[in-house]
């Protein structure tokens, strides 16, 4: 496809996605109609299209309208590059300029300061309290890709022998200075899916934000733990990876969502019993009951780029009373002297500190023990952990470490 092509394929795509479709459905949708298209044009729409995504505020004022044409006149115009010389109908290339269009793209456009960041207007109060002097480099942040992290698992090999056998397939990594799992694809992370190291479950692709707040949580041998809200099971993954020798479960309300996880596991070589919603309260008492509850998924903007502008007051308001549930539901299910640990993907307050502080205020036995905020784009994507601890007489009060 001509570099024209491209960017009339990833207009019509953004369409879809703006009348609603999620991103990873209308690009799926595309492929499978468009099988004249090969992977790298693909991966190439797929690139417009989340970077249109990303900065889809900025990328419409600057093109002129809040259409898939308009976001990507808009993202060349950002990038320095003139539309018209990809908008000339030559082809399967767009249109070309209307007179109107190319009239906004001669004019100068002046930009606010939310559009600038491509926040969302109606949210820009809350991120703004939560993240204080981080607001502006945290948003900043979110409208470009982020960096490809992978977990070694560490309960099959060293972290040198992983990259070695990525290496092999032509992936490129280089290791984090302190999380001592974590590789970060430098280069041909494409291949990954493909290469021997991922099919034989060395390695795993998780951003180093929750790697990190993972390695935070107590774990010994023997010990049980139950992954509350297991999803695809990347944490349980996790934390088996740090100590083979623990107990796991993992629950998920909703079944289906843990549809991937037999086979994850057995690829880790990780052995997680599977929870039905109805057996998880005879299965307890559990040592640490990780819940890393639904959320805004603000933290993972640059990743799930449509759900920044999808995210409404109504579903937040939602999500805000399911964490409560879900805490309140999971507590009882804790040893005495286990953790209850909390997080999320979520930047905002009202997701993070302020459950907690709920929580605490319904179960004024309960108190923090741990407590850790990751911001991007330094700590990679934005993530929240709390570690909670039921008080007892002779349980001391620790400060939360911050
Ligand atoms: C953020 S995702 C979990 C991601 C997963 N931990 C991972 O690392 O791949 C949240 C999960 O919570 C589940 N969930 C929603 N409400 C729940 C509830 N009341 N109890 C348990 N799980 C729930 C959702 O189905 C979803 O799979």
């Amino acid at each position: 496809m001509t570099p024209g092509a491209r960017v009339a394929a990833a207009a019509e795509i953004l369409d879809r996605v703006l009348a609603g479709d999620p991103a990873e459905r209308a690009l799926t949708n595309w492929a499978r109609a468009s099988r004249f298209a090969g992977s790298g044009d693909r991966a190439a729409i797929r690139d417009i299209v989340f970077d249109a995504l990303r900065r889809r505020r900025s990328a419409a004022a600057l093109g002129g309208a809040a259409t898939g044409r308009g976001l990507v006149r808009g993202l060349l115009r950002e990038a320095g590059q003139d539309p018209a010389t990809l908008f000339d109908g030559i082809g399967h290339a767009p249109a070309p300029l209307s007179a109107a269009e190319a009239a906004h793209l001669a004019r100068p456009i002046a930009l606010s300061a939310l559009e600038a960041l491509d926040c969302p207007e109606w949210l820009a109060p809350d991120l703004r309290a939560s993240l204080g002097a981080s607001f502006a480099p945290v948003m900043r942040a979110l409208r470009d890709r982020a960096p490809i992290w992978l977990r070694a698992n560490l309960a099959r090999a060293r972290r040198e022998a992983v990259a070695e056998a990525l290496a092999a397939d032509g992936v490129a990594t280089q290791p984090h200075p302190t999380s001592p799992a974590a590789l970060q694809a430098t280069g041909n992370a494409r291949r990954l899916r493909g290469s021997r190291a991922f099919r034989d479950g060395l390695v795993e692709l998780q951003d180093i934000a929750p790697q990190v707040a993972m390695e935070a949580l107590p774990l010994a041998p023997g010990m049980r733990v139950l992954d509350y809200c297991a999803g695809g099971g990347g944490k349980a993954l996790a934390l088996h990876s740090r100590c083979p020798g623990a107990l796991f479960h993992a629950h998920d309300s909703d079944p289906s969502r843990l549809r991937a996880l037999p086979a994850r596991a057995a690829r880790a070589g990780a052995t997680i019993g599977l929870l039905a919603p109805g057996a998880v309260s005879a299965s307890g008492p559990y040592d640490l009951v990780l819940c890393d509850v639904p959320c805004s998924g603000s933290g993972a903007w640059r990743r799930s780029p449509d759900a920044k502008w999808r995210t409404d007051a109504a579903g937040l308001a939602q999500a805000v009373a399911r964490q409560d549930a879900i805490l309140d539901a999971a507590a009882p299910l804790v040893a005495p002297g286990g953790m209850l640990a909390y997080a999320t993907c979520s930047l905002l307050d009202a997701e993070n500190r302020d459950r907690i502080a709920g929580f605490r205020a319904r179960h004024p036995e309960w108190h923090l023990a741990l407590e850790r905020r990751f911001l991007p784009p330094e700590d990679g994507d934005g993530f929240f952990l709390a570690g909670l601890v039921r008080q007892s007489a002779d349980t001391p009060t620790a400060p939360p470490d911050r």
